[in-house]
């Protein structure tokens, strides 16, 4: 079954051509990131915008490179929450418009959703159980993904998410946003252990993350240091702030996994592109005889080939929706 997917959940139009949920025949992404930069951040309405005038190109580019033709899609996946507002409503309306007028069916699509099924384009052979890390730049979440499309919310961030946590001490660092992917190109030639840095938890909820504290902390090291016209050693302090982050996401992550007696873990999320987060998850499961999956580094950050997959599963449930779609600024995973 070949599904033509869209995705604008927030600063990238992306359409792709996906088969039976595992193979990517297309898959294109317009980036907006550098517009964002000059602002430090995504700005909303900037980004709805640009979304309205890639939609169209990145659709037919998907089709395009798929060597196909709508007549050949057999349903029409979107992205539909969580997100802004303003640029899911983009690609729902399109993707509601498309479905209109060729009468194929209308999937909506959960964005962590499909960050999970990154893997399966990625892993053909992994299939449900398995407990998944899904860390981005808006949510850090420990589910249970107990079957496709059923799901179980073991643990979440208190306050920060990892991938927003790892921007912010980047951007106090001088670096250009998303500064997460940088933060951890510079730690790369560090020594973690040269600063030290909180390992926050929540009380009595030993699944659950905090990382704002750490946040602070390590803008606070920095701050300090320059009021004294000390210069810090930036590689030491990335690769001590990535190790303290690895440190909380790992270690919440297989003691769940040890409780629950799960034997397969995977990552997903834009953070799952992180070295050390792989490389230590990697060594651990192996340690512990347990499975370990984790996306191409292509598909962990957000593109419409993740939501082809997932919405072929959500197909296959009959989640498909009427022509009064709308899209969802938050919405629960396991929904
Ligand atoms: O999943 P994603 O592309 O977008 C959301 O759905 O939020 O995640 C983006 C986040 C950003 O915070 C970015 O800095 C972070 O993922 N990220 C990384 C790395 N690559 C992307 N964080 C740490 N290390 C990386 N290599
Ligand atoms: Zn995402």
């Amino acid at each position: 079954m070949k599904i033509l997917a869209i995705e604008s959940s927030c600063d990238e139009t992306a359409a792709a051509v996906v088969e039976d949920g595992r193979t990517v025949l297309s898959s294109v992404v317009a980036s907006q990131v550098e517009e964002h930069r000059l602002y430090g951040g995504v700005v909303p309405e900037i980004a709805s915008r640009r979304h309205a005038e890639a939609i169209t190109p990145v659709v037919r580019q998907a089709l395009s490179d798929a060597n196909l033709s709508l007549c050949d899609i057999e349903a029409i996946a979107v992205t539909y929450a969580p997100g802004l507002i303003g640029a899911l409503l983009v690609g729902v309306n399109f993707a509601k418009g498309l479905s209109l007028s060729t009468g194929l069916p209308l999937v909506p699509t959960h964005h962590l959703r499909s960050h999970i099924a990154s893997n399966y384009i990625s892993n053909k052979e992994l299939k449900p159980p398995f407990l998944c890390l899904v860390v981005s730049g808006g949510h850090s979440h420990i589910v249970m993904v107990e079957d496709y499309t059923k799901m179980k919310i073991i643990g979440q961030t208190r306050d920060d998410a990892a991938g927003e946590a790892f921007d912010k001490a980047a951007r106090t660092m001088g670096m250009p946003y998303p500064g997460g992917i940088e933060l951890d190109k510079v730690a790369e030639n560090g020594n973690p252990k040269a600063f030290k840095l909180p390992r926050p938890t929540v009380h009595d909820a030993p699944y659950d993350f905090s990382f704002s504290g750490l946040k602070t902390a390590v803008i606070n090291l920095i701050h300090n240091a320059s009021q004294k016209g000390e210069e810090l050693n930036k590689a030491d302090v990335c690769a001590s702030f990535r190790y303290a982050v690895v440190d909380c996401l790992t270690t919440n992550f297989l003691k769940a996994a040890q409780d629950l007696n799960v034997k397969q873990l995977v990552i997903a999320g834009g953070v799952s592109a992180n070295s050390l987060l792989r490389s230590t998850l990697s060594e651990e499961c192996k340690k512990r005889g347990l499975r370990f999956y984790m996306p191409d580094k292509s598909l962990c950050g957000d593109n419409a080939a993740m939501v082809g997959a997932q919405g072929y599963y959500e197909y296959l449930s009959g989640n498909t929706a009427k022509s009064n779609l709308n899209a969802y600024a938050t919405m629960s995973i396991e929904i």
